[in-house]
């Protein structure tokens, strides 16, 4: 199959189509949803809370960022493979992402990155622009923020709504190949995809954006408890998976497993 690239997503958006975009961490999710068709694969600095276990996503560093970059590149034939520039690598300075992204494309092989913040990062943008590093902005909530912003919370609500416009267009015009939003009103997100040439991409922001995304883990129904409203759970693979458990422990248990066929 023909690889995914950023003339693609392009397209997407001229002929007013829609993309799909999960998250994967490992080798093998990245082989399914790159079978399954999904456009667009994001090593997300989610891999911190998704994966390792952490609160929010500001622990995760980028050489344990590389690790899981290099397991979805090693399963991924089609699809773009993005990856997030964890909390601290890109921030300080423009070269500071440039030098962090190269390690991501370098040793990662990923095909572009992502970057959380507002018009503030558009030198950052313009910097990797003209590495030729592609970039993508994700605007809106922006979770390794999540201690300034005063929790999970909506953003772009009554007149915040000109801070997500104008970031998005900076953004763009500084040479994001893509803007993600997260967590924004629909009609936010309606408006920011009309004004930008580039693709959008959304997570709670209704279903006018070019693109969607959700964590893999989310959207398979793997995790417990009350989800965020913006999932779906399009699968309940933690029963599967439960059960799969407890039929190899109950087989082991009564000594029915291994069998003849499993013994040398
Ligand atoms: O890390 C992540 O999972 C993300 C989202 C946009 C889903 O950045
Ligand atoms: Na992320």
């Amino acid at each position: 199959p023909r690889r995914i690239r950023i003339p693609h997503l392009q397209q997407f958006k001229n002929s007013g189509e829609h993309f799909a975009m999960l998250t994967a961490y490992d080798q093998y999710t990245a082989a399914i949803f790159d079978e399954a068709g999904i456009e667009v694969l994001l090593v997300g600095d989610s891999a911190a809370n998704n994966v390792m276990g952490h609160a929010t996503t500001l622990p995760i560093t980028l050489d344990e960022m590389l690790v899981f970059a290099r397991s979805v590149t090693a399963g991924a034939i089609r699809a773009l493979v993005v990856c997030d520039l964890p909390f601290g690598s890109y921030e300080v300075s423009p070269a500071q992402a440039v030098e962090s992204s190269i390690r991501l494309l370098k040793e990662g092989l990923v095909h572009a990155v992502k970057l959380e913040g507002g018009a503030a990062y558009a030198p950052h943008v313009r910097a990797l622009a003209a590495a030729g590093i592609p970039v993508m902005a994700h605007v809106g909530f922006t979770p390794q923020s999540e201690h300034a912003l005063g929790g999970y919370r909506v953003q772009g609500r009554g007149n915040a709504r000109h801070t997500v416009l104008d970031d998005a267009a900076a953004l763009a015009e500084a040479g994001a190949f893509c803007v993600l939003m997260e967590m924004v009103p629909a009609d936010v997100a309606a408006e920011v995809d009309a004004a930008v040439a580039v693709p959008t991409i959304g997570i709670g922001a209704g279903n006018a954006t070019t693109g969607q995304v959700l964590v893999w883990q989310d959207m398979a129904g793997l995790r417990s408890g009350k989800q965020p409203r913006f999932v779906k759970a399009f699968a309940d693979v933690r029963s599967v998976l439960a059960a799969a458990a407890r039929s190899y422990a109950d087989e082991v248990r009564s000594g029915t497993f291994p069998g003849p066929e499993h013994s040398f």
